[in-house]
């Protein structure tokens, strides 16, 4: 007999005899001559309750049978008479798979708090709200590749080994097999010289550079993969790994990636509401109640588009007392991105022409040869959800601000030689997977949202 998924079970339509389901104890309830046991699987949200006649063969491991243990049901699929459920399981036979000890299995039926959780990262995904969001997460992946493809883009595999920091913030991790490693005091190759590579490796903090190459090629493409930042931040928006979502399209210009950041930011939300509607109410109930009407201004409004300068303007008129003053030249802190769309715009809002100071320098230098052609996304509660811009695609300009920016332009000659050769208008974006699922779910800590968080000092599991 082939084995249903209880969510399937849950949506049929007729009686099913036989059945046979597989999964986790949440809770056992007896009761004269019964025993009801709600189990899961994780394919959906809701349990199926499964009932037991204790005069039935299948009450034999009843007593082992608590929560958290894994078994396997058959029986009949029949109208439930409880209220809230439109069937259940009655028992034919009953095979137990793994016990749980109630002394010490921790996902006792209770609420347990997230930073509990987090310290059971292997356990957590057995609850509702962890189930729920992993569930939303995977759909949230499928509708990426979806999105593009539909677009005519082709998903690129940029290298996570690189020598490269895209960011120029100086936050690579280090990949080395140098058992010890030698003082910096030396020249480079030396130090190196030993070394897998041969010179020096770190963790990819951005597939934008290489993306680049291959758009000036394909034309349009994207990355979607993991990426790394050796930020000592131990902030609620910050994980030394993340996923980035990295579209880069060639004769584009800034404007062209606003409008592919709305669209793909629209678009996604609305086909999450659409796919995930029971697991997004979990988090509509109980993690934050505005949820429902952030994600249809998300999904339903033209977002606000205005220079930094004007920006900055709007917080110095606000009266509001920030922590971080802010002047023209200063980055916008969270606390700024957040004003400007929870209060002033309420709405997403998306801010370009960043001073150069500020920014990255592979970004188009605009006429005013003070501000960059870069965009920000950013969204309520969560603040920065994507950075992006147009590209330098001048050499001359571009080799300058390398060398301002204190980098080496033998690093990037592969970078420098698109520029010599067709050389094109070209722009892209990174958005934080993430910060996504953040500003979806309500959830305001970024350990939430990724199965296994890496911050400073946390490497379990
Ligand atoms: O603004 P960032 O640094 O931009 C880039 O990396 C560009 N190379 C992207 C591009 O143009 N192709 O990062 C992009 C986004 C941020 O807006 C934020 O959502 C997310 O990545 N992000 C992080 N998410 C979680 N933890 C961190 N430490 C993050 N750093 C950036
Ligand atoms: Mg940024």
């Amino acid at each position: 007999m082939k084995r249903t998924r209880i969510k399937a079970a849950l949506a049929s339509d007729t009686p099913v005899d036989p059945i046979r389901i597989q999964g986790w104890v949440r809770t056992r309830r007896d009761a004269k001559g019964f025993s009801f046991l709600e189990v899961n699987d994780g394919s959906c949200l809701k349990n199926i309750q499964v009932l037991i006649d204790h005069a039935d063969p299948a009450a034999a491991h009843l007593k082992e049978i608590q929560t958290g243990a894994s078994l396997e049901v058959t029986g009949a699929l029949v109208p439930s008479p409880g209220k809230g459920q439109k069937w259940e399981i009655q028992a034919r036979t009953l095979t137990l798979f793994g016990p749980a000890d109630p002394e010490s299995y921790p996902l006792q039926k209770k609420r347990h708090s997230d930073e509990f959780l987090r310290t059971i990262a292997h356990l957590r995904p057995r609850t509702n709200k962890y189930g729920a969001m992993f569930r939303i997460r995977s759909e949230c992946a499928f509708f990426v590749h979806r999105f593009f493809r539909q677009r005519g883009f082709f998903y690129l595999n940029s290298p996570i080994i690189t020598g490269s920091d895209c960011e120029g913030a100086g936050e690579l991790f280090r990949v080395t097999t140098l058992p010890v490693f030698p003082p910096r005091t030396e020249p480079e190759a030396d130090v190196f010289k030993d070394d897998f590579f041969g010179k020096e490796a770190g963790l990819t903090v951005s597939g934008q550079l290489e993306a680049e190459l291959f758009a000036c090629a394909l034309g349009n493409v994207y990355t979607f993969g993991p990426t790394f930042r050796a930020e000592n931040s131990n902030t609620p928006r910050h994980v030394a790994e993340f996923w980035m979502i990295e579209p880069e399209m060639a004769f584009a210009d800034l404007k062209d990636t606003m409008d592919l950041a709305e669209d793909l930011v629209k678009e996604m939300t609305r086909y999450m509401l659409e796919q995930c509607p029971e697991d997004l109410e979990l988090f509509a109930r109980f993690v934050d109640k505005t949820l429902m009407k952030t994600l249809e201004t998300v999904s339903g409004t033209t977002y606000e588009r205005l220079p930094y300068a004007e920006a900055i303007d709007i917080l110095q008129k606000s009266g509001k007392a920030f922590e971080f003053p802010v002047a023209f030249g200063s980055d916008l802190k969270t606390e700024h991105e957040r004003y400007l769309c929870e209060i002033h715009f309420k709405k997403p809002v998306i801010v370009y022409d960043y001073p150069k100071t500020i920014k990255a320098f592979y970004m188009r230098l605009n006429d005013d040869d003070t501000t960059v052609a870069a965009m920000d996304l950013l969204v309520p509660r969560v603040g920065e959800l994507v950075g992006g811009s147009q590209r330098e695609e001048r050499y001359d300009v571009l080799k300058r601000r390398i060398l301002e920016n204190g980098m080496d332009p033998d690093d990037y000659w592969w970078y420098l030689d698109i520029r010599r050769f067709g050389t094109v208008f070209h722009a892209g974006f990174g958005l934080g997977f993430e910060r996504y699922l953040m500003m979806l779910t309500g959830v305001t800590n970024i350990r939430d949202v990724i199965p296994f968080p890496r911050t400073p000092k946390h490497l379990e599991f």
